[in-house]
């Protein structure tokens, strides 16, 4: 008798686990992320590297959770920290990371590297930096670690079924087409030609995305550059946006947004989302004062005019309420103003996302 109810018993446990135990572990892990591109979503991968471009020292992170800094350029969370916490998972770390093993690969990893560009010549001055050939060879090494975790069948669901968000461009122009202003790129080219340049290679990476398994893939077009502290310190006489840096802006997002239009036919799937980082950014930085920042033209942390001149160190000044800012440092925002543009990735309109925002990503993908 008492062999009998274990054996039932045993049984019964089977047939639990069996039923309900696998498909509750899928229902309850959250899709993984992958990030890709500049220092709007670096997470620390640059600390592991030899460069200048970096935010491993006092004030950044001063509002993370540690208090401490942690690679990110922000004063806390960056963008894809916030992604991640409302999509429900815990942050990606970055690549170089050595926390990065076992179960934590499932989480995604975070590839980006401050100071890059679309173009191999953009952020030379920052010595060693991941550029997006390296980030994808380090993405198949990814795989390659993934798959001897949990099989190849499962990585490659893992990776086909994963968000993934790449932002890249800025650079392009603010630290190589204008770093100077004969640069080589601006003898080279007029500001159009260099962005069809651009985008012609951007779309050549986005293609490289595709063969590595990317299926649901956020691209970012350029912020308004020429409005970004920095700029207005070196550029602008009066405070107002620097006129060739926003048009640059204003001719690269459309031909961006284009595209990624082009290439989703060619794949015959909305694979690729456009994110209209221009007009998310301008929303806070013409009227400031409804999202309850005091100015949108001061950093919180630098020095000279609007502190725009140099880096944020433990030297410059430094704001006490990072909430009140709308920039963190020189071309950054703060994390009360990322939280702004993620609630407009989450929930914008077919003019600022192309063509779905990302609650509608989320909520056509909950079936994969
Ligand atoms: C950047 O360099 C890599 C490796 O040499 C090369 O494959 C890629 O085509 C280059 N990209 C551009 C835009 O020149
Ligand atoms: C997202 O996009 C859809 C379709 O454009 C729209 O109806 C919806 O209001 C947007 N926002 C949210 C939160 O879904």
């Amino acid at each position: 008798m008492i062999m009998r109810v274990q054996q039932v018993v045993m049984a019964t446990m089977v047939v639990t686990i069996v039923v309900f135990g696998p498909k509750r572990a899928e229902a309850a892990a959250p899709r993984a992320f992958f990030v890709f591109g500049d220092s709007l979503v670096d997470s620390g991968n640059n600390n592991y590297l030899p460069t200048t471009a970096r935010a491993d020292s006092r004030p950044y992170g001063i509002d993370y959770p540690t208090h401490r800094p942690t690679g990110r350029f922000s004063n806390g969370f960056n963008l894809p920290d916030i992604i991640s916490q409302r999509i429900g998972s815990e942050p990606t770390l970055p690549y170089l990371s050595p926390e990065l093993n076992g179960p934590k690969l499932l989480v995604g990893a975070n590839f980006a590297s401050a100071g890059i560009g679309i173009l191999n010549d953009t952020g030379v001055q920052f010595v060693r930096i991941l550029r997006m050939y390296e980030q994808f060879e380090l993405f198949e090494e990814y795989q390659e670690r993934l798959s001897a975790e949990v099989g190849s069948e499962r990585a490659k669901k893992i990776v086909n079924g994963a968000l993934v968000l790449i932002t890249l461009g800025g650079n392009d122009f603010v630290n190589n087409y204008f770093v100077t202003p004969f640069s080589p790129r601006s003898r080279q080219f007029t500001v159009s030609q260099f962005s069809r340049y651009l985008i012609s290679e951007y779309s050549k990476i986005l293609q490289r995305l595709y063969e590595l398994g990317a299926r649901r893939v956020l691209v970012s077009g350029t912020g308004p550059l020429g409005c970004v502290p920095s700029q207005l310190a070196s550029k602008s006489t009066n405070g107002d946006c620097v006129p060739e840096l926003q048009q640059a802006a204003q001719i690269y997002n459309p031909l961006l947004v284009q595209m990624t239009k082009d290439l989703n036919s060619q794949v015959g799937s909305d694979v690729f989302v456009a994110v209209n980082a221009f007009i998310m950014n301008m929303d806070f930085i013409t009227k400031p004062q409804t999202f309850g920042f005091v100015t949108s033209k001061v950093a919180c942390c630098g020095q000279g005019r609007y502190n725009g001149i140099g880096t944020c160190t433990s030297l410059s000044n430094l704001c006490p309420n990072r909430d009140i800012y709308a920039f963190w440092d020189a071309f950054h925002p703060t994390q009360r103003a990322l939280g702004f543009i993620v609630d407009a990735i989450f929930s914008g309109t077919n003019d600022v996302m192309s063509p779905m925002n990302l609650t509608t990503v989320m909520a056509l993908d909950s079936n994969i």
